[in-house]
């Protein structure tokens, strides 16, 4: 028997019950979807988050598209406690050397460099001879290699690659030095068999293949991007590459709390583990989708609003009975706790802060101070306030907390009769400016008001407006997302009233956007 044979059934011995490593690719896959983008802020409390619930391998973005990238990679590298820390990286030596530099400071840094193998990838987007790509693979691990230990090499567009030629490949970048090899379906094509057939293969045919962890990286174009990722394991690989709410380019990736929740559900099957904390799996998904104002689809699987909710008299009647009877799995279990109600206006400043911390908020003092007159203003307008209302109270106010442009005053007209008008007062830079507006309804006089005192050319994308509660005095939480130049942000804004919600909302993206113009051109901050 050969060594490579000895190994591999070694490590297949021990995969019965093997333990799968969780690679989170929402801050680099996930911030590609298009107005996805998060700001550095976002980024590092995405980070956090992942870190603490145990996800093993954070892709933290791709040093080399930007400054903002490069910098947010290095600042999670600065961070992260636990988890590996990877920068994503093509196989030129200018992408490798950057996301070395980028992870240099991570506890545990990889290098994650790809190049695409498929015959259509390789004739029109890289315009490149296979025997050149071969090299590329063996030159970009090598070069990765003088970086770190750690790294990951990846066969862009693998399923619909020769498999010969990706069995040289990953052959060559084993033999280069990389520990983890990945088999994308960028384009979410393949299906179940054929993923497992294809990883078996790679197993079982590639030198050196029981040497390192396989990984699968599925997109969801065909809505199977778990199924072939559980696929992938069951033939051998161990590690899988997700987003939390499987957000993601196109149709996005395999959704992380899928394959957690799928592999502890249906452990009499899938007789793996993963060191995913899953009850922290609700509030990365609320996280997550509150930063991209992508909202989460009712019906989606684990996170989606209606995933436990039971509607119809037969289900009710069950559930009643025994909850068994039509879930296979407990809300308490991914951290869905029941809406409570939590606190009204007589609750002080000890038990307001016990909230937050119990709810995983550590507030410096002065945060801690505005959150709580915020709290008692909302509890004076508001009968019931819940777990719900606090959270988007918090992000909000933290949100804002050291924005140049706040919301001071607002006054709204709006109804059948005459035109919508409204008069804003804004802090900018400490200076008040009112300004009065007229508009096709009372959130574009608002906006056209905000315009007057910050003259800008940004596209509104996206305005998006969903109650946080139940209930006719429910907080509204608005998103905006603004587009100048290519660059997109994206703000939020909760109150009770929908207008100033609104108002909060276009004040943090124009901040945002500030922040983003300053970057690209300092002394350049307001267009006015
Ligand atoms: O989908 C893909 O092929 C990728 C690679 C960069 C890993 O995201
Ligand atoms: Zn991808």
């Amino acid at each position: 028997m050969t060594s490579d044979k000895k190994s591999r059934k070694t490590r297949k011995a021990k995969s019965k019950a093997d333990r799968v490593f969780i690679f989170d690719t929402t801050l680099r896959d996930g911030e590609q979807s298009p107005g996805a983008s998060m700001t550095l802020d976002e980024k590092l409390q995405v980070a956090e988050l992942l870190d603490q619930m145990g996800v093993d391998i954070i892709e933290a973005g791709f040093p080399i598209a930007s400054n903002g990238d490069f910098e947010a990679v290095s600042e999670i590298a600065k961070v992260a406690k636990n988890s590996v820390v990877a920068g994503l990286a093509r196989a030129g030596s200018k992408d490798i050397d950057r996301a070395g530099e980028a992870v240099a400071h991570a506890k545990r840094p990889r290098i994650h460099t790809f190049i695409s193998t498929s015959p259509v990838h390789m004739k029109y987007k890289l315009q490149m001879e296979p025997e050149a790509v071969l090299d590329a693979v063996s030159n970009s691990v090598q070069r990765a290699r003088t970086y770190t230990d750690d790294v990951e090499w990846s066969a862009e567009d693998a399923t619909r690659t020769d498999h010969d030629f990706l069995c040289r490949c990953c052959e060559a970048a084993i033999k280069a030095g990389a520990t983890t090899i990945n088999i994308p379906d960028t384009v979410g094509y393949s299906v179940p068999q054929e993923y497992f057939d294809l990883m078996t293969m790679l197993i079982e045919k590639v030198p050196g293949a029981g040497d390192v962890i396989f990984s699968t990286h599925c997109h969801n174009d065909l809505g199977l991007a778990v199924a072939n990722s559980l696929a992938g394991v069951h033939a051998g690989a161990r590690q899988i590459e997700c987003t939390i709410n499987g957000i993601g380019e196109r149709a996005g990736n395999a959704a992380l709390e899928e394959i957690v929740m799928a592999i502890d559900t249906r452990s009499d099957v899938l007789a793996y583990t993963t060191g995913i904390d899953k009850t922290m799996i609700t509030r990365a998904s609320k996280l997550v989708s509150g930063v991209t104002a992508f909202p989460v689809q009712y019906n989606k699987a684990i996170v989606g609003k209606n995933a436990f909710a039971h509607e119809s008299g037969i289900h009710q009647d069950g559930m009643l009975k025994h909850n068994q009877t039509y879930e296979i799995m407990t809300p308490e279990s991914i951290g869905l706790k029941e809406s409570t109600l939590v606190m009204g206006k007589h609750s002080g400043r000890h038990a307001f802060r016990e909230k937050l911390k119990e709810m995983g908020y550590e507030l410096g003092e002065n945060a801690f101070e505005d959150a709580f007159v915020r709290f008692k203003e909302l509890a004076d307008r508001k009968k019931h306030v819940f777990d719900e209302d606090i959270e988007a109270l918090v992000d909000d106010e933290m949100a804002q907390a050291d924005e140049r442009i706040k919301v001071v005053a607002l006054t709204v007209i709006a109804g059948t009769g005459g035109q919508q008008k409204a008069t804003i007062t804004l802090d900018v830079d400490g200076r008040h400016e009112t300004r009065e507006a007229t508009g096709d309804g009372p959130v574009d006089a608002i906006f056209n008001a905000i315009k007057d005192i910050v003259p800008h050319e940004a596209r509104l994308p996206l305005y998006q407006v969903h109650a946080v509660t139940e209930g006719t005095d429910a907080q509204a939480e608005v998103s905006v997302r603004l587009e100048e130049g290519g660059k997109m942000v994206t703000g939020r804004g909760a109150d009770t009233d929908t207008m100033v919600a609104s108002a909060r909302a276009y004040i943090s993206a124009l901040n945002k956007l500030l922040v983003k113009r300053q970057k690209t051109a300092p002394g350049k901050m307001m267009a006015s």
